[in-house]
């Protein structure tokens, strides 16, 4: 299954394994990779530059197909060593990067200059056409549904996919929501030329989180996400459990006057906790509505075969006795 998507990565199928905090080291990535999709190791995840430079050369141990690096920009008091990673990612010759949360124009001349692709990820059209517009070569468009930052815009990939179909030359991957084979389908239906997963891929033999996590996704149905952090424009897509619980709790109480200082305990420096100990009650964690297409936990290999099996079934099956 050729798409503009699968060209510009180099990459076999147009599926993705999205960066994500605390998860996306190298043998995820790696797994991905090689099972023909595009794994992605998350650059925060590493404390420093010279750490993601020791990630990229364990992911390059692991793999020989193309991987990428992921780069969220996110409003901070003390913001990373951003120029310091963009520089490991050009010197380490990591030819892929995924882009997240603000604006990463001021990165994109030197990351082009390497002949770096850029797949910019975003959760509005707008910003879209913006990343389009400063020379992304790619989007990754991000549903309501997502696991992690929606944004505040609440549009479902129904009705987000088709208008980036209308408005974006560029080429898009689906993201939010995705699961299998359907999934897929449904996304390039809607126009998009692959799709981005999360959540699934942490339900993976290979993601190097703890047990409990994985069990607790299996377990998860697609009523158990919240939303936390809306009063503070800052929205992020979390499973339920206690902290969530005391969380959503002092919103109510505190209303338009939440600050960020009043919740830190739940969200600040959690995802060690929960992804490596797994004490699933440490804090809020990212987890899409897709827990409740999620029944297994099956190899990144017999993940992705499965998809691209059961994707030309339907295409070829199912929708194809229709048109006859
Ligand atoms: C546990 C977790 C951590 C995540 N961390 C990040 C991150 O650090 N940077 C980022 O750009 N996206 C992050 N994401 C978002 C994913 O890359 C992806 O866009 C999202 O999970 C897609 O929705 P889905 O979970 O429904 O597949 C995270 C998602 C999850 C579930």
């Amino acid at each position: 299954m050729q798409t503009r998507i699968t060209q510009l990565f180099g990459i076999r199928h147009p599926i993705i394994q999205g960066g994500m905090h605390f998860v996306g080291l190298a043998e995820l990535a790696s797994a991905v990779s090689n099972a023909g999709g595009l794994g992605i190791i998350t650059g925060l995840t590493q404390r420093s530059p010279e750490l993601l430079a020791k990630e990229i050369a364990r992911c390059r141990t692991m793999t020989d197909k193309p991987f990428g690096v992921n780069l969220t920009f996110l409003p901070a008091i003390t913001p990373p060593d951003y120029p310091g990673f963009v520089k490991v990612i050009i010197e380490e010759g990591v030819k892929i990067v995924e882009t997240a949360g603000n604006n990463p124009k001021q990165y994109l001349p030197a990351l082009k200059e390497h002949g770096i692709k850029v797949i910019h990820k975003c959760t509005s059209v707008r910003h879209a056409l913006k990343a389009q517009q400063i020379g992304c070569d790619a989007v990754s468009v991000d549903g309501f549904e997502c696991g992690g930052h929606p944004g505040e815009d609440d549009i479902p990939n129904f009705i987000l996919l088709p208008r980036a179909a209308d408005e974006l030359e560029i080429p898009f991957v689906a993201s939010g929501g995705m699961a299998d084979a359907r999934s897929l389908v449904a996304a390039l239906a809607l126009g998009a030329e692959g799709m981005n997963m999360g959540t699934r891929f942490i339900a993976t033999k290979e993601a190097p989180v703890h047990e409990n996590v994985k069990q607790a996704i299996v377990a998860a149905s697609e009523l158990d996400t919240r939303l936390i952090m809306r009063p503070l424009r800052n929205t992020e897509r979390v499973l339920a459990n206690a902290a969530v619980d005391r969380l959503l709790e002092k919103e109510k109480a505190l209303g338009d006057k939440l600050k960020f200082e009043d919740i830190f305990g739940e969200v600040a420096g959690v995802y060690p906790k929960i992804m490596t100990e797994g004490k699933m009650d440490a804090g809020a964690w990212s987890c899409g509505m897709v827990a409740g297409l999620i029944h297994d936990i099956p190899t990144c290999q017999e993940l992705i075969d499965r998809i691209m099996a059961e994707a030309h079934e339907i295409v070829r099956g199912r929708l194809g006795s229709l048109t006859q």
